[in-house]
Order: structure tokens, then sequence, then C-alpha cells
């Protein structure tokens, strides 16, 4: 049975959360986060929707950080969708180019501190440089044993599910021998674990297509505050919570 660590070895983020009556062995494996609210908030100040997600990323570095000390195993963070190739052209060429820059300076920061890094989506339809960017980070981090981040860029739940069926089709698979395992063995990621706790901001109380099956059973936390408000208060928030809720798949709980 593991035991906590003592307050003298707790970093702050730890100390923060058990002061708050949070259990350090009952961290939710993996958190998802639909990190949505960037052009409202952007909107609320005067300025332009990409300006509220360059603020967006900032945020998400410190976020990243956050998961890595307190404990998290994984963290996989919805940066865009393979729907939002329908928002204006400035606006995708904008992210496009953000994510790319974002993922070539956080590059060196994340190796240090021992992060993986790792994507979902079709990354294969991304401008090249960004993929490249993207490509180089998995590889460079590959051997890293600390929190496995994943970016989710051009990730569709739906298209996921498409691109496993298609996989099993052309392995030839027949009908009777399709499970719920052998679809989970080939979504983009098999070896992670479900989500079991799923944050969203900016009050929306929708899935967007984000992780929906393997995020079936995971519990929900949504702030009213846009992304960019995010901060290590709310992150504790959710985690207070999910310790809280009762986890069931279906059966009873007494
Ligand atoms: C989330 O913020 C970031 C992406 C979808 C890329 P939004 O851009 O969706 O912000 P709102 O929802 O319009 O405020
Ligand atoms: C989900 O947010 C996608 C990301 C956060 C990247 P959206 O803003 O695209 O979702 P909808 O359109 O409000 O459902
Ligand atoms: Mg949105």
């Amino acid at each position: 049975m593991p035991t906590t660590p003592s307050v003298a070895k707790m970093n702050p983020i730890q100390k923060r959360a058990v002061e708050m009556g949070i259990d350090l062995h009952a961290l939710p494996s993996h958190v998802a986060i639909i990190m949505d609210g960037n052009g409202r908030w952007a909107k609320k100040n005067g300025w332009q929707r990409l300006l509220g997600h360059r603020e967006g990323y900032k945020v998400l570095r410190g976020a990243l950080l956050d998961c890595s000390e307190i404990g998290i195993k994984y963290l996989t963070v919805y940066a865009f969708s393979a729907e939002n190739w329908r928002r204006p052209k400035d606006e995708v060429d904008g992210l496009m180019k953000l994510i790319e820059q974002a993922a070539k300076d956080e590059l060196r920061t994340m190796h240090k501190n021992n992060v993986r890094v790792n994507v979902t989506g079709r990354i294969e339809e991304l401008p090249s440089g960004l993929r490249a960017a993207l490509e180089d980070g998995i590889e460079t981090t590959s051997e890293n044993t600390g929190i496995v981040f994943t970016l989710a860029v051009n990730y569709g739940g739906r298209a996921e599910i498409v691109d496993a069926v298609k996989d099993l089709i052309a392995a030839g698979f027949d009908a009777e021998e399709i499970t719920e395992d052998l679809i989970s063995a080939h979504l983009y990621n098999p070896h992670h674990p479900e989500p079991d706790l799923m944050i969203r901001t900016a009050g929306e109380m929708r899935w967007s297509n984000f992780l929906i099956w393997q995020g079936a059973y995971c519990e929900l936390w949504v702030t009213p505050d846009p992304w960019p408000d995010f901060s290590t208060g709310h992150l504790l928030e959710a985690l207070k919570t999910y310790q809280n809720r009762t986890r069931k798949f279906g059966a009873v709980v007494e």
C-alpha cells in the first residue's frame, strides 16, 4: 500500500492538494482537457481571437507542469478538432503556425522535464512544418518516463473510429471477430489508459467529438471560466470533485 509522501518531500502543488483533502494515491491516471473559450476570452478583452489562442498556449504550459508535478500519468489536450477546419482561414492558419511554433519552442523544456510527447489525430493531413515539429517532439522524447502529454490535433472521435474500422477491414477481420477490445486496440493510441476525468472550460456542456470511444465512462468537470483563465486552483478543484464521485460503470455500487 503506497503511503502519502511526507510533507517535506512533497512539492508545492502536492502540498496544496493534500491541504485541500485530495488523496495523491487516488488521482485519475488520465486527464483530458477540452481547452475551450479562447475566442470569447479575446473578444471580452477587445482583441483578435488569435490572441486568445496565444494566451491559451501559455496557460497550457502551466497546466502541463502542474499535472506532471502532482503525479498525473497521462494528459491529453484538445488543441484542434477535425471540425475546426470550418473556421475562417486566417484563424486556421494562425492556429497551425502557433501549434508549430509552440511544439518547437517547448521541446527542450519538455524533454528536460522528462515529458513524453505524443499526438492523436490525422496528423498526415497537417501542414508539413507542423507535422515535422510534432514528429520531432515524439521522437526526441520517446524514451522519457514522465507524464505522457498527448496533443490532439486534427482529432475527431468519429474519424478515429472510422480509421479503426478501416484498419480492421484491411487486416481481414470477419464480422464475428469484432469486439470492443479489438476496436480499442486499433485506435490511435491503443496503449493509453482511457481518460478518467475530462475537464472542459468555458461552460459548454458537450463533448465536441473528443475521445468519444475512450471517454464513454469518464467523469466530466466543467468550469464557466474560459481556458486562458484556467489556473492551478481549477485543476485542484476538478481533482477534488473527481475524488468525490462514485464511478459505477453501469453496475450497482453500494
Ligand atoms: C478553443 O477556443 C480553441 C480551439 C478550438 C482551437 P475557441 O476558439 O473555441 O474559443 P470560443 O469557444 O470561440 O470562445
Ligand atoms: C472543441 O472546441 C475543440 C477544441 C477545444 C480544440 P470547439 O469550440 O471547437 O467546440 P464547439 O464547436 O463549441 O462544439
Ligand atoms: Mg469553442
